[in-house]
């Protein structure tokens, strides 16, 4: 039984419609089915060449099988394409925007300034000292030559954390454990965090910064202590500042003054920073007392010292003319972005 030869170009148009149609691979996968799976266009004129007669045979299966390749090799295109389409509807990595940029901090004013003077003072032969927050009396007090019923020692000047026990009211007691180790010469700076039962206003926190200041050897005198205060306060603020000294009581020395620089803020004219005044405190200092160098074992009749403390956030303070020192504990960036 013989057969027409299937029309071929028919085929092969039909074909072609059903691959225009489809965009999505689900869809190729359903044409490559209908032209080249069991029952498929395809396979049906591969199986139909049997059944012509055997003049035609050979040349109507050379087409079919070309028309074969030739779909097998659309389909494969297609597919290739509806692939990247796919990829390319997803969302995009762009890689050429712009990075993000690291958000970068810096350090906090009272850092920078603690760095400062810490520069200084080792310019000047100093070496930097730590010592705990948390003191005991002993330390803070006592061999400070602090007595008993001094006022400071008062619960509602101190943080107590236990009997005997406290939060360091001042760096003073960093001197105490740096002579305990060394024997003079004793050549010291103790920057650190001290604190105080006080309300916070413009001028107070409970929490602040000092910087404690020790020289300890032979024949160290009054006029050494003013000149470097004096020296560091110039190197800080420049030839024009001013220095004064005002005498004063404290326990650890003898003779004690306070020690004032000239207000960089209105140059001495009076503003809010230096209630009008024109200077503003900056803390106390003093020639070393012996009751001091008795407690840590120093001959007092050898050697002699001056110490100073000095106030970090006031010095900040007029370095970068902050009115309230509250600011600089608050950690609010719109502030802190300007440092
Ligand atoms: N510790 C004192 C205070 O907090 C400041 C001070 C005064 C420190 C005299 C000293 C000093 O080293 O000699 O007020």
């Amino acid at each position: 039984m013989t057969t027409q030869p299937p029309d071929l170009k028919e085929i092969e148009k039909e074909a072609q419609d059903l691959l225009g149609e489809c965009d999505t691979p689900r869809k190729l996968e359903e044409v490559r089915v209908k032209l080249l799976g069991r029952k498929g266009l395809i396979t049906g004129v591969m199986r139909e060449l049997g059944r012509l007669p055997a003049e035609v045979r050979p040349a109507v299966g050379k087409e079919a099988n070309l028309l074969r390749e030739r779909i097998e090799a659309a389909l494969a295109e297609k597919k290739r394409l509806t692939s990247e389409e796919k990829e390319v509807s997803e969302p995009l990595f762009d890689y050429t925007l712009p990075g993000r940029t690291p958000w970068l901090g810096r350090s906090h004013p009272i850092t920078q300034t603690i760095i400062e003077i810490e520069d200084i003072f080792r310019g000047m032969g100093f070496e930097v000292a730590e010592g705990p927050h948390i003191e005991t009396d002993y330390y803070n007090f006592d061999a400070l030559n602090t007595p008993e019923d001094h006022p400071a020692r008062d619960l509602s000047d101190t943080f107590y954390v236990d009997k005997g026990i406290l939060l360091r009211t001042h760096t003073s007691p960093v001197q105490i454990r740096v002579m305990e180790k060394k024997s003079p010469p004793v050549r010291i700076i103790a920057p650190g965090l001290c604190f105080r039962r006080d309300t916070p206003d413009a001028s107070h926190v409970p929490n602040f910064f000092q910087t404690e200041g020790l020289y300890v050897d032979r024949e160290v005198s009054v006029t050494d202590l003013k000149g470097v205060i004096t020296a560091f306060a110039r190197e800080l603020f420049g030839p024009k500042i001013k220095v004064r000294f005002r005498p004063h009581f404290f326990p650890f020395t003898e003779p004690s003054v306070e020690y004032d620089f000239s207000c960089m803020i209105c140059e001495g004219s009076g503003c809010p920073v230096c209630k009008r005044t024109g200077w503003v405190e900056i803390s106390g200092a003093g020639m070393v007392d012996p009751e001091v160098f008795k407690a840590v074992g120093y001959d007092p009749e050898i050697y002699t010292g001056y110490a100073f403390g000095m106030g970090v956030d006031r010095i900040a303070m007029i370095k970068y003319r902050i009115n309230d020192i509250r600011l600089l504990y608050e950690n609010d960036l719109r502030f802190l972005r300007q440092f």
